[in-house]
């Protein structure tokens, strides 16, 4: 499996992973093969890539931490949710509640969620499918911490409304493809108040969940938005939502930008790790996501060429590696796997992106 831009696909190549469409529904299941009209179809969603799979590279499986039901109806709950704020009709609650609940209860069913990649995303729905990778990551790094499955909860219904504000906020400026001006981006900014003032008022929400969306943008150094808080003025819970914001946003194709791979990504949320981030929170994020994510293509420091297989979840930076090519740019036929955990003098030297 690897990643193929758009323009570069050709009818008959299979698509390694689920593509969704606007609605966050299947646009194009893992497993089919692409026609000229999806292609065509792919292209006027600016999609800008998709994972195909690679006839002569092995096979490799890519673990998911939810199921696609649950995900779809996570995503469909953001969106309703939305449109009640934009109707002005009551929040359904009880909606965000399930969804929640389905989505605490597969992660804690596995022993030790690995993010991988994150979906292709079209770029209209981008706050929906946000939304729902900033929980999921939420979750994953509050295990981290001594908190108790109902705090735990508090916290995911925090990271799944935290852009909820978003919607009082003009949209064209929210959808603007270029940088935006100075005056754009204080209207931008006020979307975590507005997020708190909606969230404070819906029947069943902790208080403490609208603080997430309250305090989502402010950094330890008291350089964010919108009250500049410091260190633990900021809550804990909050400052966990906005390490998994900042990465998931990373990870994520936008319009006016590719998305990084996840080496690059946490090398930039690392640098911002004492300063800007609460090291604790950077340090739970490290924990349960894939620096070399299974499907990457890896030169090793020896110059052997090799594909990323598997994992080890006590050092997520030492992969388990299947060798393709070796030294001399040899196509490798048996089969020879690398781990690099047991392999002290052998380490990864750069991604290969085509
Ligand atoms: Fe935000």
């Amino acid at each position: 499996m690897r990643p193929i831009p758009v323009e570069e696909l050709k009818a008959g190549m299979k698509i390694a992973k689920t593509i969704y469409n606007n609605s966050g529904q299947i646009l194009l299941g893992a497993g089919m093969a692409l026609k000229d009209s999806y292609i065509e179809k792919l292209n006027n969603l600016n999609i800008p890539e998709i994972y195909i799979v690679d006839e002569e590279l092995p096979e490799v499986k890519v673990p998911e931490p939810i199921s696609d039901k649950t995900r779809l109806e996570a995503i469909k709950v953001v969106k309703d949710t939305m449109q009640d704020i934009e109707s002005q009709s009551q929040i359904n609650f009880d909606k965000i509640n399930d969804v929640i609940d389905s989505i605490l209860d597969e992660i804690l069913l596995q022993n030790h969620v690995v993010i991988h990649l994150n979906d292709i995303r079209a770029y209209d729905s981008y706050t929906f499918q946000h939304s729902v990778g900033v929980t999921i990551l939420s979750i994953l790094m509050s295990l981290n911490f001594s908190y108790t499955k109902e705090e735990i909860k508090k916290i995911a219904i925090g990271a799944f409304l935290h852009d909820i504000g978003k919607i009082k906020v003009d949209k064209d400026i929210i959808m603007k493809p270029g940088k935006l001006t100075d005056e754009e981006y204080e209207e931008v900014k006020k979307h975590s108040l507005y997020g708190y003032n909606i969230i404070k008022d819906v029947h069943g929400i902790s208080i403490l969940s609208a603080h997430i969306a309250y305090q989502h943008h402010e950094y330890i150094d008291g350089t964010g938005y919108p009250r500049g808080l410091k260190g633990d003025e900021i809550s804990e819970w909050a400052q966990i939502v906005t390490v998994a914001d900042i990465y998931d946003a990373l990870t994520s194709d936008r319009v006016y930008k590719r998305k990084l791979m996840p080496h690059e990504a946490l090398k930039i949320v690392e640098e911002l790790k004492g300063t800007k981030l609460s090291p604790k929170c950077v340090d739970a994020l490290s924990k349960h996501v894939a620096v070399y994510p299974v499907g990457t293509m890896v030169q090793l420091s020896d110059d052997q060429l090799g594909i990323v297989i598997d994992v080890n979840k006590e050092d997520l930076s030492s992969p388990i590696v299947r060798i393709v090519e070796d030294k001399e740019g040899n196509k490798i036929t048996e089969i020879k796997e690398v781990d690099l955990i047991h392999n002290d003098n052998l380490k990864i030297n750069r991604v290969i992106y085509n």
